[in-house]
């Protein structure tokens, strides 16, 4: 019997690919066999190092630069892939940005910001493939929420808030687009050892916080890109609209 986790012939796009979760998911999607185009902002060099250890392996990546907070950015992406690497039949987005900030100091501009790069790029990208997934009858979309999206976090709001959306969001398209065949899952990490949580930078009381989970430990990046490997595989097939928790415990609904 063929367990169904081969990806061969098929093109993934990963949105903020050029470190932590989405380097790790880029990384395995190929491994599996999808063609991959590894998008990036202003991080040409780590992007291309992800395309050559991708190629160097035998697979198939390309690295684009594009802002998915912008429409403009986000439609010449698309083109570009499509152009470059075929039609998109698995899409991760998974690019974000996390601020903390007393809520009471939160400017207008760090509202839009956080919104823009957390919540509206998932909408601009969205739309911006699921044309050509409908055109074509099938596509699977697995979108990177967070569990703080469900627990919230004192001085996080906008991160938060953004991340709820980002469920929301997922719930509508997954009804929305379950006719035409396309999958639309979420992934609700918990606390992940990148860049954007890294124990080292934190300060004593927020180590305590991160690490009070029942696992008491943060996740390597490639823990989570296994859940978006089985999402974004024939594996997952009955899954819609669904909230994935690779978080050691943080969330137990
Ligand atoms: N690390 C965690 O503990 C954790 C937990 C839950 C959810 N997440 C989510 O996982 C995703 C990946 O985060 P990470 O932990 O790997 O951190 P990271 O900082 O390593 O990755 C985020 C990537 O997104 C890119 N990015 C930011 N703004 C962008 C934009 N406008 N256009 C294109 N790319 C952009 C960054 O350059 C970066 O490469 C994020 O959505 C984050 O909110 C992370």
């Amino acid at each position: 019997m063929n367990v169904p986790i081969s990806l061969q012939g098929q093109t993934a796009l990963v949105t903020g690919a050029a470190t932590g979760i989405g380097r790790a998911t880029a990384l395995l999607l190929a491994q599996a066999g999808a063609r991959v185009v590894v998008n990036h902002l202003h991080q040409s060099q780590a992007a291309q190092a992800l395309v050559d250890e991708i190629t160097t392996a035998g697979g198939q990546a390309l690295a684009l630069s594009a802002d998915v907070s912008r429409a403009v950015d986000v439609e010449r992406l698309v083109r570009e892939a499509n152009e470059a690497a075929g039609p998109i039949h698995i899409l991760v987005n998974n690019a974000g940005i996390l601020q903390e900030k007393p809520f009471l100091d939160t400017s207008e501009e760090d509202w839009d910001r956080m919104l823009g790069t957390d919540l509206k790029s998932v909408f601009l990208v969205c739309r911006a493939v699921l044309p050509g997934m409908v055109a074509r009858g099938s596509g699977v979309v697995v979108n990177i929420a967070s569990d703080l999206g469900i627990l919230g976090r004192e001085r996080y709001a906008p991160y938060c808030a953004a991340k709820a959306g980002v469920i929301g969001l997922t719930r509508s398209l997954a009804r929305e687009f379950a006719p035409q065949q396309i999958r639309i899952n979420a992934i609700a990490p918990g606390p992940v050892a990148t860049a954007m949580v890294s124990l080292e930078h934190m300060s004593p009381e927020w180590v305590e916080k991160e690490l009070a989970i029942p696992q008491h430990r943060l996740a390597d990046p490639a823990e989570i890109a296994a859940s978006v490997l089985f999402l974004a595989s024939d594996l997952s097939r009955f899954y819609c609209g669904q909230v994935l928790g690779p978080n050691g415990g943080s969330v137990m609904p």
